[in-house]
């Protein structure tokens, strides 16, 4: 019994933390955490040179390997700018119409990736803003960014621009984007123009089913009373929401399929190792003899359910070493593939 308690017992106490994130969010010993993970060392924000050529070609493998059965895996489509009118000085305001409109896909992101001239003369720090055209002399700023641009070469900046993509998808027009610098005198006129967005074609957003045993809760795990037999629920994680801002440079996925274990542990159900059963006859031993005679006092607990098997997880981020390169790590152990009682 304690184990089930216990179990709502966490549950209580997550859902406060989630409830409490939302106003500040002290991670106590996030610096181990994030170096366990690999993220505590990040390059140089104001370096990361990712060309649309390296993008386009490690997203596409990274999406290719990635395991369906957990998730639904977007797919990657790009629309590039061909008619970029060249223009002789240095421009400041900047309209893009790209080929998109309105589809069945799902978009799950969506970034300009633009590769940004040389600043011969100017600063070469660029506060700009990101506009959805909407009419005439109507325009909705989408983002404000920072370019930290090169004084003698080209550089590759990215801006997200998911909200308006969306919008063109499901129907609005599509009259383009415009990027402006109201405060500067930087030349924005791009030489490569390109949006990547991430999609769910219509349909896909459903995972495959499933692996067969012990990994799904289905009917086969309800007792008696309706309450759940040990076995494993899905809990979809979203990087940006766990309050570490180095989880925003994760490039892919955004959210995975974690999972977790539940349920009740009765006598001999789905027991991890022989201990587990060996420890659930001993608490059944335990309680048998405290219903006869009332003096015992400590019982041996009932198993838990716990993750019994583990999957390894696919992360793609800015290489720490060449920040014009991205790089797959491996994260062991991110996700429960089963549950048993131990
Ligand atoms: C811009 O980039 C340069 C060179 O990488 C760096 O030294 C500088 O600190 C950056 N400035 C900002 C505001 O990020
Ligand atoms: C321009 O490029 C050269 C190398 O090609 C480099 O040594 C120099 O520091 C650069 N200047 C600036 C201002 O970035
Ligand atoms: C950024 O990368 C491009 C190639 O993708 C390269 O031509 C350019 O020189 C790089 N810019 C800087 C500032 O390193
Ligand atoms: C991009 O913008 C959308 C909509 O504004 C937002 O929901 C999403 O979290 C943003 N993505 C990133 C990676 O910042
Ligand atoms: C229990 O132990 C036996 C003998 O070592 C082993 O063959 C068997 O697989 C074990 N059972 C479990 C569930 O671990
Ligand atoms: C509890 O009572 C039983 C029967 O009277 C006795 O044999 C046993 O030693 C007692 N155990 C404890 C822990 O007092």
């Amino acid at each position: 019994m304690g184990c089930y308690f216990r179990a709502k017992k966490v549950f209580w106490s997550s859902f406060i933390v989630v409830f409490m994130s939302s106003f500040t969010f002290a991670h106590p010993d996030s610096g181990k955490f994030l170096s366990d993970l690999g993220i505590d060392v990040f390059p140089d924000r104001a370096k990361i040179n990712i060309s649309l050529q390296e993008y386009t070609r490690v997203i596409s493998d990274f999406l290719n390997s990635r395991d369906m059965s957990f998730e639904p895996v977007p797919s990657l489509r790009v629309y590039k700018l061909d008619n970029l009118i060249k223009h002789h000085r240095p421009q400041q305001h900047i309209k893009m119409i790209f080929p998109i409109g309105i589809t069945t896909d799902q978009i799950e992101s969506a970034s300009l990736r633009l590769l940004m001239p040389p600043q011969q003369e100017n600063p070469t720090i660029a506060n700009v803003q990101i506009y959805q055209i909407l009419g005439t002399r109507r325009k909705r700023l989408l983002t404000e960014d920072t370019f930290n641009l090169s004084r003698n070469l080209s550089k590759w900046c990215e801006v997200n621009v998911t909200e308006a993509v969306a919008s063109w998808t499901e129907g609005s027009k599509n009259l383009g984007l415009e990027l402006t610098c109201e405060s500067c005198s930087n030349n924005l006129n791009p030489e490569i123009a390109a949006i990547t967005a991430l999609v769910h074609p219509q349909g896909r957003r459903i995972k495959r089913s499933p692996k067969k045993g012990r990994t799904d809760c289905s009917a086969r795990h309800q007792t008696g009373k309706g309450k759940k037999k040990c076995c494993r629920h899905d809990m979809m994680v979203t990087f940006t929401k766990l309050g570490f801002n180095e989880m925003k440079d994760i490039v892919e996925p955004k959210n995975y399929e974690a999972g977790y274990c539940h349920g009740m542990c009765p006598p001999n159900y789905n027991f991890a190792t022989n201990h587990s059963r060996i420890q659930g006859l001993m608490h059944q031993l335990d309680k048998s003899y405290f219903k006869q005679f009332k003096n015992k006092t400590s019982i041996v607990p009932k198993t838990c359910c716990a993750p019994s098997k583990l999957g390894d997880l696919e992360i793609l981020i800015v290489s720490s070493h060449d920040p014009t390169k991205l790089k797959v790590e491996k994260w062991h152990n991110m996700r429960v593939l089963e549950c048993a009682c131990s």
